[in-house]
């Protein structure tokens, strides 16, 4: 990992991302360490420190968990792995709702100890005000909308949102609000075919879809579903690799290997130097 000012590389910025608007469509994933953030980072116009780390990374059962102090340790280490794409921090629950001051400070801090470049906050009606708050002293924010995790004791569960004409109303709603605010990217998650199009059209922000269908601006999906490292994926998951069975396979055949006393073998150990 080299310095990318010694190479002069140039990380994408949210200004860069804005002007993607119905442009080639956004690529982003989410990343959570340094070797797997310079694996993406060629590829990717966006990696976002998603708080998913919690469930993917941390074993815990939702988002709600996820504390400022892991969303640092994370995004310091994405910071360290990537040189050209924009990195996003999400900021977790309990971060921004209770107040445009305490979001300012909380992401303030995310920003200062990790050198993300944007914050991300799950957009209801009830944050549009701190959004505009944060933006108007220089913190780019990106919008979640739709199917909100940090929303799920809550809904109950992570259900696909818009399927009614309310809900669907009420999510067109937040999008736009959360653009007017001046958020310079809005992520649509888990909503109903037609809804994600019909943002897309509404706002000026480009829209980044995670089960929202090929009408939005970008698509993000959080690389591990992706890459096939959980027995279970959303049925809006492609997966591209079969990276569990990858490593079981791996790791069975590195534990018959010891058992039989076949690892470490000659060319796996040292040798008494000649005297
Ligand atoms: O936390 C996350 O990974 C996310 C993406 C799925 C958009 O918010």
């Amino acid at each position: 990992m080299s310095s990318y000012r010694e190479e002069g590389v140039r990380r994408v910025t949210a200004p860069d991302i804005a002007a993607r608007k119905g442009q080639t469509p956004i690529v982003c994933l989410t990343a959570y360490t340094a070797p797997m953030a310079e694996l993406l980072d060629p590829h990717c116009d966006l990696l976002l420190v998603g708080d998913s780390v919690g469930m993917v990374v941390h074993g815990l059962p939702n988002t709600v968990g996820v504390t400022l102090e892991m969303m640092i340790l994370h995004g310091q280490a994405v910071m360290r792995g990537s040189r050209r794409a924009m990195v996003v921090i999400d900021m977790p629950f309990g971060s921004y709702e209770g107040s445009a001051e305490v979001a300012y400070a909380n992401a303030a801090r995310l920003m200062k100890e990790t050198g993300a470049q944007a914050v991300k906050v799950e957009a209801g009606a009830t944050i549009v005000d701190t959004i505009g708050y944060l933006v108007k002293r220089g913190i780019p924010v990106m919008g979640h909308v739709g199917l909100r995790p940090q929303a799920v004791l809550v809904d109950g569960g992570f259900k696909a949102k818009g399927r009614g004409a309310d809900e669907r109303a009420r999510i067109l709603q937040d999008a736009k609000a959360t653009a007017d605010a001046g958020a310079f990217a809005v992520v649509v998650e888990g909503v109903a075919e037609g809804l994600a199009r019909e943002i897309t059209q509404a706002i000026e922000a480009p829209t980044i879809g995670i089960g929202a269908s090929a009408g939005c601006d970008g698509q993000i999906l959080v690389t591990d579903d992706m890459l096939g490292l959980f027995d279970w994926t959303p049925k809006f998951v492609r997966r591209y690799a079969d990276l569990r069975g990858e490593i079981s396979r791996a790791v069975g055949g590195y534990a018959e290997d010891v058992r039989q006393r076949r690892f470490p073998g000659p060319a796996e150990i040292y040798f008494a130097k000649a005297v």
